[in-house]
């Protein structure tokens, strides 16, 4: 009986299935960590065969945890990490070349220049995005450009362009469907979000010809049937949804006004605005939230580069402590009169100051300082971080005529567990944070959407039904307290932009 779903939740350092029964409860899971590699400062690649082998290995073993066969799978959902680009062989399925993850700053230069020829206005008015290496189409032109060969073969149609969903798609399909789905066609830069189509003034720009590209579908629908060889019988495929996008949908984020915040490696606060389509004047991104019987609904996004990453730093790199919830005890144990800022501009900063070539600083050192202030400053550059998208959404949402961000955000991914942490977003944001039961977001709301389509699962309205709270952190630091450590950060970060100018 096809009473269960399948879902891939590919992520930028491991990969993960897990099987969802008809009551959005996951019942079994299996996760694979592969290698990030650095082969410059600024680069960073997977092999993208480990992105499938990884998908596949999981696949199977969370079927074989279940204690289920793929006879009891209605349908596989993919949630992915976004603007990740992966080129390959059409004839043979070989990628050409390591993937370029979405952190890798290798294309900053060329971005400089295009913003300063005064590019900026077309790719805003026609993506939605800001020209910044984050997104697939200067990593895809470098591809094109730096393997021998490449431009010429993709010119012949002998190559495929893909993101993470595409090129799992096209594996677990055996080469048999070449297509993406709007919110991660969203991501490349180079899709036009108002009419759905990529766009040819982009693909002119970017220098990006359109035989590489592949097919937009609906987030929630039908793209194709993964082949018996997998898991031993075939399953369609009924979803496919950029990782973030997928997360809104499983806060049940379906109004406009709704917000939710995923703090991951990075963190990405996206805003649910409906059919607006505000077009951001504080340099946060419009993008698609998700599309389904071809209407497409909106969102407007504020991506961060370092969160969980920041503290994966003061683990691996430091080596100040050596587990994640560490950090939060440490934190708690901080000296009041020690005010250490950390700006983790390790990959440059993203959203809303959009400086590849920022650097991390640490400032506010005395000979008293410990590994408390420090873990607490790297805890707390995450709820800075958070205030300033929240207030440039504010600021977008007023200036187009919209209601403002509802005043309580929803918060998931690994460091929405940490209590001290949820806390502090709140009293910094001056505004309630409402993390909920359920904080496998990203793996629901593929799961819920690919289960719709499957006709296993009701639509959104019962899907919001049934979303729980776990817990509502309210603020409860002091107004002055509050404004004098903002104004420390603001100071930290303007320090830290100004020392690369
Ligand atoms: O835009 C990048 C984002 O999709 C990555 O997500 O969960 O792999 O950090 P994650």
């Amino acid at each position: 009986m096809e009473t269960h779903i399948l879902v891939i939740d590919q992520g930028t350092t491991s990969t993960r299935s897990i099987v969802f029964d008809r009551n959005f409860t996951p019942v079994a899971s299996a996760q694979r960590e592969f290698p990030q590699s650095f082969p410059h400062p600024g680069w960073v690649e997977h092999d993208p065969r480990d992105l499938w082998e990884t998908s596949l290995a999981t696949m199977r073993d969370a079927l074989a945890r279940s204690g289920l066969t793929a006879a009891d799978i209605a349908a596989i959902g993919i949630a992915n990490q976004r603007e990740t680009t992966v080129l390959w062989d059409r004839e043979t399925g070989e990628p050409i070349a390591p993937a370029i993850v979405w952190q890798d700053r290798r294309t900053a230069d060329l971005c400089n220049r295009l913003t300063a020829e005064g590019c900026e206005g077309l790719v805003a008015e026609r993506s939605g995005l800001l020209i910044d290496p984050y997104f697939s189409a200067t990593k895809i032109g470098w591809l094109l450009d730096n393997v021998p060969g490449a431009r010429s073969r993709a010119e012949r149609g002998a190559l495929a362009f893909g993101t993470v969903d595409t090129f799992l798609l096209w594996q677990l399909t055996g080469g048999a469907v070449h297509a993406t789905d709007a919110t991660n066609a969203a991501r490349t830069m180079l899709f036009d979000i108002h009419s759905g189509v990529w766009d040819e003034d982009l693909l002119r720009l970017f220098q990006i010809p359109a035989t590489i590209l592949p097919e937009v579908r609906d987030t929630a629908g039908a793209f194709g049937t993964a082949a018996a060889t997998w898991l031993g019988r075939e399953v369609p495929v009924l979803a496919m949804v950029g990782d973030q996008q997928a997360s809104l949908v499983g806060q049940a984020c379906f109004s406009p006004g709704l917000a939710k915040a995923t703090y991951g490696t990075g963190a990405f606060m996206l805003l649910n605005t409906g059919d607006a389509r505000p077009r951001s004047r504080h340099r946060l991104l419009t993008t698609i939230a998700y599309q389904w019987d071809g209407k497409r609904t909106y969102a407007l996004e504020g991506s961060i580069f370092s969160a969980g990453s920041t503290v994966q730093w003061l683990r691996d790199s430091l080596g100040i402590i050596t587990t994640a919830a560490e950090s939060t005890r440490l934190a708690a144990e901080a000296a009041d009169d020690q005010p250490v800022y950390l700006v983790p501009a390790f990959a440059g900063l993203g959203a809303p100051h959009w400086r590849s070539d920022a650097r991390a600083t640490l400032s506010g050192l005395t000979r008293g300082t410990t590994r408390r202030e420090i873990a607490r400053a790297a805890l707390e550059s995450v709820g800075y971080q958070t205030l300033d998208l929240l207030e440039a959404m504010r600021a977008d949402m007023l200036d187009a005529g919209l209601e403002g961000a509802e005043a309580v955000i929803r918060v998931d991914g690994g460091m929405s567990d940490s209590d001290w942490t949820m806390q502090f977003i709140a009293d910094v944001l001056g505004n309630p944070v409402d993390r909920p039961v359920v904080r496998e977001t990203t793996a629901l709301g593929a799961a819920f959407l690919a289960g719709w389509r499957a006709g296993l699962y009701g639509g959104p309205e019962e899907f919001a039904r049934n979303w729980h709270l776990d817990r509502r952190f309210s603020p409860e630091m002091a107004d002055d307290r509050r404004s004098s450590k903002i104004k420390g950060w603001r100071h930290a970060v303007a320090q830290a932009l100004h020392a690369q100018d």
